[in-house]
């Protein structure tokens, strides 16, 4: 029986390990994790992460062959093959501060796999790493080995927050890099057979380890690209009177474009799109490539452009002012069918108010007050480094109220934005919110979810991203 053992138990490690329990009920699969209120979530009837689907598949499995346990030494030491999915942020501090990937994570779970070991194993990298992070892992294991022997193969997740589940289930591929020696095949093979349990032959993919792991910083780059592309053509169609949904269609229809990942926005947010992006600029620096660096930092730099282009157009629109303005802002997550809000466009856009003296009232489905209160709190990149989750401001201060209710937080608003795109924004009931709201009332649309026509006959001031005004 093969043994598995995920070190992390996050937005990754926890979904993909229960999938693979499901689908291979002859391993055994422990998830493991530092943080035992972590460990306590998933041990829970609330797990720690909302996904859809997600409860289904660890109701099937938990306490069968999935496991989840703060016991990290003991489940890693008597593991065949060991996953490594810890979080790996941006740098805050030091040498390439605001661009290198933080790897203290990383090699500490990797130090602590040499301490433990007493018997071979493989080493997934799970986590989305820097080119050539394997060849340091090997350092650390080999020089620590005491004669256990190991493999390390990359093994990149390409899974979306929100769909999680559904993309475990069917992914577009799989993609596992390992030596071209022929242990480092047999270790691929072992992996390979793992997914093949569900996943068709022709969607898993093996590569040399550096083909894998910077095919992910690429995968992500690429889409992110796309994005602040779209963004840019949002500017342009509402400086001309182009609309961009219909410019979008209209490109997508190319085959060779394709329609998805299309949809204008308030900006790309999410854990893993700018932190990779500007890890790919900080390798591409390293490597005297200066000219491909900036070319990726653009992708970024248009994202920031959009979100502060967003919070420009509120402030201009309402006569220059939002001071002591209320504004609702409906969403919170980065994306709907969530509640993560790493790097969500929503910090920015709250912040960018505030700071113009806006009285910010935030209604997020699946967002806490305790969440918004932090993330408004805490300062760029911090987030995801557990020393620095104290707040730092004076949250206190801030005139934020956080509601139950989207129509709460309209009540006597001058303003409604849409930041997020869960389903019940769509179906809201406009009517009664412009009753409810101060006069005139703005609607500002940073989804593309609302029929600027239909809120405009109601009365409501309308801004869409990239439609005509
Ligand atoms: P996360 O922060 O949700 O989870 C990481 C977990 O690792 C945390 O619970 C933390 O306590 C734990 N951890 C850290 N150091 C540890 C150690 N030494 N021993 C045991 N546990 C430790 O992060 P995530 O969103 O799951 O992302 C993990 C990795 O996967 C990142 O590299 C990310 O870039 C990549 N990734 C994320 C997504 C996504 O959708 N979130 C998708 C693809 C890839
Ligand atoms: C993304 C990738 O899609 C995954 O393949 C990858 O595994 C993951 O990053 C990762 O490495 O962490 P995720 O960030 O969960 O997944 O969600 P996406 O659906 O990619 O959305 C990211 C952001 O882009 C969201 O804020 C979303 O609203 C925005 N977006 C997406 C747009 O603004 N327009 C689009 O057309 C699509």
């Amino acid at each position: 029986m093969v043994k598995i053992c995920c070190i992390g138990a996050g937005y990754v490690g926890g979904p993909t390990m229960a999938v693979i329990a499901l689908k291979c009920p002859d391993m055994e699969v422990v998830v493991v994790d530092i943080s035992e209120a972590r460990i306590a979530g998933w041990n829970s009837e609330r797990l720690p992460i909302y996904e859809p689907g997600l409860d289904d598949v660890v109701k099937q499995c938990r306490g069968r062959n999935l496991f989840f346990s703060t016991d990290v030494e003991r489940y890693v030491g008597e593991a065949d093959v060991v996953f490594v999915s810890v979080n790996t942020p941006t740098k805050t501090r030091g040498l390439g501060a605001g661009k290198a990937a933080d790897l203290t994570y990383w090699e500490s779970a990797a130090r602590m796999i040499a301490d433990v070991s007493r018997s071979d194993k493989i080493v997934v990298e799970k986590s989305t790493v820097p080119v050539k992070t394997a060849e340091a892992i090997e350092k650390i294991l080999a020089h620590n080995s005491r004669g256990v022997r190991y493999q390390i193969l990359s093994n990149p997740e390409f899974l979306a927050e929100g769909t999680a589940v559904r993309d475990l289930f069917a992914p577009d591929r799989v993609l596992i890099g390992g030596r071209e020696t022929p242990e480092g095949q047999a270790a691929v093979k072992v992996l390979k057979d793992v997914y093949a349990r569900w996943v068709p032959e022709d969607r898993i993919i093996t590569t040399n380890l550096w083909s894998a792991e910077l095919s992910k910083l690429a995968a992500n780059a690429f889409l992110a690209q796309r994005i602040s592309s779209v963004n840019a053509i949002s500017a342009l169609c509402e400086a001309t009177g182009a609309d961009v949904t219909e410019v979008a269609y209209s490109i997508g229809k190319d085959s060779r474009i394709g329609p998805r990942f299309l949809s204008a926005s308030v900006g790309f947010g999410g854990s893993c799109f700018q932190k990779d992006i500007l890890n790919l600029v900080y390798i591409c620096e390293c490597y005297g490539l200066p000219e491909v660096a900036d070319y990726w930092r653009q992708v970024i730099g248009i994202n920031d452009y959009q979100k502060s282009r967003f919070v420009n157009r509120v402030v201009s629109s309402m006569f220059n002012t939002v001071a002591g303005k209320k504004v609702a802002v409906l969403g919170f997550a980065f994306k709907k069918d969530t509640g993560d809000t790493r790097e969500t466009p929503a910090i920015d856009v709250c912040r960018g108010l505030l700071g113009d003296k806006a009285v910010v009232s935030i209604y997020d489905p699946q967002v806490t007050e305790e969440q918004v209160r932090r993330d408004l709190a805490m300062n760029k990149f911090d987030w995801d480094h557990p020393r620095h989750l104290q707040p730092v401001g004076e949250p206190a201060d801030q005139p934020v109220a956080v509601t139950s209710d989207a129509y709460e937080a309209a009540r006597d608003a001058h303003a409604v934005c849409i930041l997020t795109e869960w389903e019940e924004f769509r179906n809201l009931d406009y009517g009664r919110m412009y009753d409810i709201m101060q006069k005139p009332a703005f609607v500002f649309d940073g989804r593309n979810i609302v029929d600027p026509e239909k809120l405009r006959d109601i009365g409501f001031i309308v801004y869409a991203i990239g439609k005509p005004l």
